[in-house]
């Protein structure tokens, strides 16, 4: 029997190398006992520094990969599910592509339920502030399912960059100090005080953000399990918003007969939710795909979520959603029967002080979503597509468009479908004159009326 000591249960580069004398020294995975410093109460040893160094294994491009997420994995199993792979690679070059083996199936499944507990802990870590004798400073509470705090402090680093800020977890915790990032041993709930102002600022826009036709109780307590609710603040306006849901919702079923919720769009959602076609998904919390029915007759495509976009998951749902909203129903569409999605499906944006802001996406980053964009064009196949703005404009005609010289009339696109171009509702946001505001969100208007039409006739 061989004892490895892993340093912390996330060990990848203790685990690396130990695993690479291992398979030098033909121990076989069986006979290997791992255990990680602290942790295991029955410390046995390290038999790691008796093995001879090992030549670099050869491995398939995906494996460092997988094996980062499997690491993290609460499995005690994972390490010598690892050990095993590596062995195998060493014959098996293509292995990692045999998605029936029931190896790799294991894996893949240890390494998927370390991606939905990161993207857990990226939307449900809520800051509070507890400035000490230096200033501002905040701290959040968080109890992960498994060892992900290292795996995701790249995360929270580049979105918070310029503020102070510790996690705490029970298993480790993370801080940062604007400069350097540290981490100390696991805490307690009672270690971060309890509400501050941050929270009733959360809480408003929680209930403003809200979808009552999106509750699925089941769904949301499978996607948000009971046990973070006790550290998210908006947690106990819930009871509230669902006794009203039901009244504001019977207002939206109607017009959701074929919901984007199943069917193809589900699935390329899915796919979406991975997407990292461009570097755009690295600072983003999410990918924001789409709203709306699957085989809707309009389709309308702004340009990337913004801010509010980004952390409520949901195209159009800020400032520019409002006004979208506001000129839409003016014009007599019903948002609910359109499908809304954007040209770019991740926020770009520059981080000054606290603030995120919007940065306009580049052709590389459209084009690197057109890819989505066309999928859903497929998909749903709408009679009528508009190009909110010049990005969305890009993203259809594949150029540069002159918005002024296009709006107002309908072009035939390729798949048998009419493209109109107009304004993005964010360019009536940054009009500062007040007259030429009104005129301008007339204008929108007169365009989304003309679309209206278009929509009744070819529906
Ligand atoms: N602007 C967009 O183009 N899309 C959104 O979803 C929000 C703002």
């Amino acid at each position: 029997m061989t004892r490895i000591t892993l340093a912390s249960p996330d060990d990848f580069e203790g685990f690396r190398a130990a695993v690479r004398r291992l398979i030098a020294a033909g121990a076989p995975p069986e006979s290997v006992v791992w255990q990680v410093a602290g942790a295991d109460d029955d410390l046995l040893g390290n038999d790691a520094a008796v093995l001879a160094n090992g030549p670099e294994l050869r491995v398939a491009k995906a494996f460092p990969d997988l094996a980062r997420r499997v690491i993290c994995n609460r499995d005690p199993e994972r390490f010598a599910l690892l050990h095993r792979a590596l062995v195998a690679l060493q014959s098996r070059p293509k292995l990692l592509e045999d998605s029936a083996d029931p190896l790799v199936r294991r894996l893949d499944m240890l390494a998927k339920a370390v991606g939905r507990d990161v993207h857990k802990m990226r939307a449900f870590v809520r800051f509070r502030e507890v400035p000490d004798e230096t200033g501002e400073r905040f701290a959040a509470w968080f109890e992960p399912e498994h060892h992900i705090v290292r795996l995701n402090s790249g995360f929270f680093i580049r979105r918070f960059t310029t503020m102070r800020f510790s996690i705490l977890t029970p298993g480790l915790c993370l801080h940062w100090d604007g400069e350097t990032l540290s981490y100390t041993p696991g805490a307690t709930r009672a270690d971060v005080p309890d509400g501050d102002p941050i929270e009733a600022t959360w809480k408003t826009y929680y209930a403003n953000i809200f979808n009552p036709a999106r509750l699925k109780i089941d769904a949301m307590t499978s996607e948000m399990p009971k046990k973070y609710w006790k550290n998210l603040p908006e947690a106990e306006l819930i009871p509230d918003l669902i006794a009203g849901a039901a009244r504001r919702t019977r207002s939206m079923i109607d017009a959701s007969q074929a919901d984007a919720a199943t069917g193809p769009v589900a699935t390329l959602r899915a796919e979406a939710s991975a997407c990292q076609r461009c570097a755009l998904w690295r600072p983003a919390t999410q990918t924001v795909f789409s709203e709306g029915p699957g085989d809707a007759v309009l389709m309308l495509v702004g340009e990337q979520p913004g801010d509010q976009e980004d952390l409520a998951g949901r195209p159009f749902v800020g400032p520019a959603g409002q006004l979208l909203d506001g000129a839409l129903a003016e014009a007599g569409i019903d948002r609910a029967r359109a499908y809304v999605t954007n040209a770019v499906k991740h926020f770009k944006f520059e981080q000054r002080g606290k603030r995120r802001i919007h940065a306009k996406p580049g052709i590389a980053e459209i084009d690197a979503c057109h890819w989505w964009l066309d999928a859903e064009l497929r998909a749903v196949a709408p009679k009528v597509v508009v190009a909110l703005g010049a990005t969305a404009a890009r993203a259809l005609t594949g150029k540069a468009v002159t918005i002024s010289r296009e709006r107002g009339r309908g072009t035939a696109r390729p798949d048998g479908s009419e493209l109109w171009i107009t304004v993005h509702p964010s360019f009536l946001l940054r009009i500062e004159d007040p007259a030429a505001a009104a005129l301008e969100r007339q204008r929108f208007i007169a365009d989304l009326r003309a679309i209206a039409a278009r929509v009744a006739a070819l529906a």
